[in-house]
């Protein structure tokens, strides 16, 4: 494991020992990145990405260097295989969110050093490792202790959705996706993490997508990028708002989680993310511990 584009590139044993690490690193103070540093390229908004890899590299006794759209030579123009070679000779690592995934590609091809995919238009692979361990954390021992839980994606097919996917077919949870036409998940991701083994269905209904879920899932309906179609997916989208009423079709104890930054009265309501079922903050804090993880795997 060089890199970290996507949650497919990852085995089973790989995930389980990053949600495995995630939890021990949680009562250590080692410094494993001391003298390491890390660059981070960000050319999209970001608040619990971006501080989450900062403070991850400071606690583990390394050092990170941000650079947005605006600070470095990329948002000018120069070449991504240039940047990755020059960066490469410099930092230990590199973390990039971006808009097309295919970048973020080009720039592991051309790097000497680990690139971290801290969010593509097309995956979000941090993020969704930090809702597993979230989720092994309530609901199961180990992953293997998933088997068995009905996970429910709500909403938008975006990034996240798409790393949900990938995650379905390395571990053994069923995944059930309710997205309305024209908002459907990468049909390729799809079909091959089913080839791959995965338990993952799209289903046309909300309330039976719903029925009996442990677990609700769901993102904003316009993603960075796509804030010119914001009126145009709250129309496409209102029905699958994680509302009250459509939390009550879920098992009473079901856990609802959101990466966020979420839109209150749009994807969900107040009452919910505020709620007894929502794990969003705790998902949130999980950021740190597995960056950390990642970060020492990769780096060290
Ligand atoms: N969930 C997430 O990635 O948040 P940021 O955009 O704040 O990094
Ligand atoms: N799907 C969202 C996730 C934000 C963390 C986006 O790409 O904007």
């Amino acid at each position: 494991m060089k890199d970290l584009l996507t949650l497919a590139e990852l085995t089973k044993e790989e995930i389980a020992s990053i949600i495995e690490r995630a939890i021990t690193l949680k009562g250590l103070k080692d410094k494993p990145l001391a003298g390491k540093t890390l660059g981070m390229i960000f050319e999209k908004a970001s608040t619990r990405t971006r501080v989450s890899f900062e403070a991850a590299m400071y606690q583990l006794g390394g050092y990170a260097i941000f650079l947005n759209q605006s600070d470095s030579q990329v948002g000018r123009g120069e070449p991504v295989k240039d940047t990755a070679r020059v960066m490469s000779s410099y930092v230990d690592g590199v973390v990039i969110r971006t808009f097309g995934h295919e970048m973020i590609e080009e720039f592991a091809e051309y790097a000497s050093v680990p690139v971290i995919n801290g969010l593509t238009d097309k995956h979000h692979p941090c993020q969704v490792l930090a809702d597993v361990l979230t989720m092994v954390e309530k609901k199961g021992s180990g992953v293997d202790g998933l088997k068995g839980l009905k996970v429910v994606w709500l909403g938008d097919g975006n990034n996240m959705a798409n790393s949900w996917i990938e995650a379905a077919s390395r571990l053994p949870f069923k995944l059930v996706l309710a997205c309305p036409e024209g908002y459907q998940p990468d049909e390729d991701i799809v079909k091959r993490s089913v080839a791959e083994g995965g338990e993952v269905e799209l289903c046309s209904s909300v309330k039976d997508a719903l029925k009996d879920a442990d677990v609700i899932n769901t993102d904003v309906w316009a993603s960075m990028g796509w804030e010119d179609e914001s009126e145009k997916r709250v129309r496409a989208l209102e029905a699958y708002q994680l509302n009250s009423e459509n939390l009550s079709y879920a098992k009473p104890d079901a856990m609802v989680l959101h990466c966020l930054p979420a839109h209150r009265g749009e994807e969900i309501t107040e009452d919910v993310i505020e709620g007894k079922n929502s794990s969003v903050w705790e998902q949130a804090a999980n950021r740190l511990h597995v960056q950390k993880a990642i970060l020492e795997k990769l780096l060290s």
